[in-house]
């Protein structure tokens, strides 16, 4: 069926540049500063009291709040508890339309809490609100195109990087497609999941059609994942999460319960001698130090060729040295903190081991407190020395001679990940050549290769990188409906 979604438009967001909206934002979000938030499971509509833990802001180490976790009979009981959502498939569109609107209303406790809880600048928390709304609307809409029928009690699993977009656009198809939801959001971001929540209760979703469960992915996520009543898994997260899931689904659930995994990066980006050098560089800026580096479509490693390499990087530290870190609450900040004390360790521990042995070329400096890390380059030979995702602000540079594109080419399809590429150049002819060559969900050529919208440019990976298909795409929103029974000619 033709799932495309014309008639729906994309949310119309913040002008940042307009001084009256930033006021209009700054006065949203402003009584929400000093706000303690809570979140606990709940199951049927009702919130469960139980112990509670602190959670932190990453830039400044207060408390945002407060987490009750799901106990293992809370999570028991949200499965007995858990009903498909049977209203008709227009009036299912209308409630996650009128969530969508309810969104954009309550901009200020949502840029408070991004800001607050995920240390997402103001720039990053729009883009992030907006995804969130486009998601709502885009399932909303293809569901009403192609209503199916739903698989039974569907688990999402979030991480903590989109922990508004990606929480929602997991549900929003999830619930399209007429699905009760039992939603796990990531420890570090419960708080902006309740949020979500209640919001989407607001519009009109069932309570035994959307229940939260936060807490620990290896103990909550894992009795969710191995337990026979669930129909369906969708999944957004390491790789190596991924696998463990995988496996306890082939145990656990009923062969054919999909699991829709979504997952992480080696991603690479090409600029060869004919590329225009500013935008080059801005593009790479953007691409692999907004959002700290903590998107999984960022750029891990730069190719550039090496005839031009030398003035060219000069340009990329001099565009590095513009970039300010700090408070994400500012609304001169470009880049704020890692999400906690454990992401800032390892990606310390990383660009130390390249201090180490000379191949650390340059790094901002950073705040003391808080868990900020500086951007820095760090020189490799090619993407096969990184042996693992490092979701920071790290970016690895190599240079390659013309005549070895084949041959980088092939070391970025041997990671076996295969989410989103960069190509600066201006020869039509190579565009044609690597296109056709590398193995990526989302190619971009003469632009940043992330924030994929909705709609129009779908986005999931290959390999490694993902099971398919792709968030806000046609093909997404009918892997949680029972496939159709193939018809069989007398
Ligand atoms: P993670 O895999 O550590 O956690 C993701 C979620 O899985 C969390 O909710 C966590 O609690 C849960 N979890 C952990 N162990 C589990 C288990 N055994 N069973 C069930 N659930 C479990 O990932 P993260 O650190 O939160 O997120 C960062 C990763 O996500 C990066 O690798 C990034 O590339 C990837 N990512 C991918 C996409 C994409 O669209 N491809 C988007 C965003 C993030
Ligand atoms: N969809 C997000 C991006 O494109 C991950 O950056």
């Amino acid at each position: 069926p033709d799932l495309f979604a014309p008639e729906r438009v994309n949310s119309a967001g913040f002008d940042l540049t307009d001084e009256p909206t930033l006021r209009r934002i700054d006065a949203a979000r402003a009584p929400y500063l000093e706000t303690p938030f809570r979140a606990g499971p709940i199951i049927a509509g009702k919130v469960t009291g139980g112990p509670e833990q602190p959670v932190l802001n990453p830039a400044s180490g207060q408390e945002v709040g407060r987490v009750t976790e799901a106990a293992a009979e809370d999570v028991d009981q949200a499965l007995d508890a858990a009903q498909i959502w049977q209203a008709p498939v227009d009036e299912r569109a209308a409630i996650l339309n009128r969530a969508a609107d309810l969104y954009e209303q309550n901009f200020g406790p949502i840029f408070a809490l991004l800001a607050r809880e995920a240390g997402k600048t103001l720039p990053d928390a729009v883009a992030e609100l907006r995804e969130a709304v486009d998601f709502l609307r885009y399932y909303a809409a293809q569901a009403q195109k192609h209503p199916g029928e739903p698989l039974g009690k569907f688990v999402c699993i979030s991480p903590w990087n989109f922990p508004l977009a990606i929480f929602t656009g997991q549900i929003a198809a999830a619930l399209a497609a007429g699905n009760s939801v039992l939603a796990k959001p990531a420890e570090q971001t419960p708080l902006i999941a309740a949020l979500a929540v209640d919001l989407l209760h607001r519009a009109g979703v069932p309570a035994t059609a959307l229940q939260l469960l936060p807490g620990d992915g290896a103990r909550v996520g894992a009795q969710l994942t191995s337990d026979a009543r669930v129909g369906g898994v969708c999944f957004t997260g390491s790789t190596e999460t991924a696998q463990i899931i995988r496996r306890a689904m082939a145990q656990h659930l009923a062969p054919g319960a999909p699991l829709i995994a979504e997952t992480g990066g080696l991603n690479a980006m090409i600029v060869d001698s004919t590329a225009l050098p500013e935008q080059a560089v801005r593009d790479i800026v953007i691409s692999a130090f907004q959002s700290a580096g903590q998107r999984c479509s960022a750029l891990r490693c730069l190719y550039v060729q090496d005839d031009i390499a030398d003035r060219f990087v000069e340009m990329l530290y001099g565009a590095m040295e513009e970039l300010s870190l700090g408070d994400p609450w500012q609304l001169s900040t470009d880049i704020g903190p890692v999400i906690d004390a454990e992401a800032e360790a390892t990606i310390r521990a990383h660009v130390e081991r390249a201090r180490k042995e000379g191949r650390l070329l340059r790094q901002l400096s950073a705040p003391k407190a808080g868990h900020f890390v500086a951007p820095c380059v760090i020189r490799v030979n090619g993407i096969s020395d990184l042996k693992r995702e490092i979701f920071g602000p790290v970016l690895h540079l190599a240079t390659y001679d013309a005549d070895d594109l084949p041959r980088v080419i092939e070391a970025i399809n041997a990671t076996g990940y295969g989410l989103t590429f960069g190509l600066h150049t201006r020869i039509d002819s190579r565009v044609q050549e690597v296109t056709e060559a590398l193995h990526v969900g989302n190619m971009y050529v003469n632009r940043n290769q992330i924030g994929a919208v909705v709609g129009s440019q779908p986005f999931g990976g290959e390999g490694l990188s993902g099971t398919g298909p792709k968030a806000g795409g046609p093909h997404y929103l009918p892997r949680f409906q029972r496939p159709a029974e193939p018809k069989i000619a007398a």
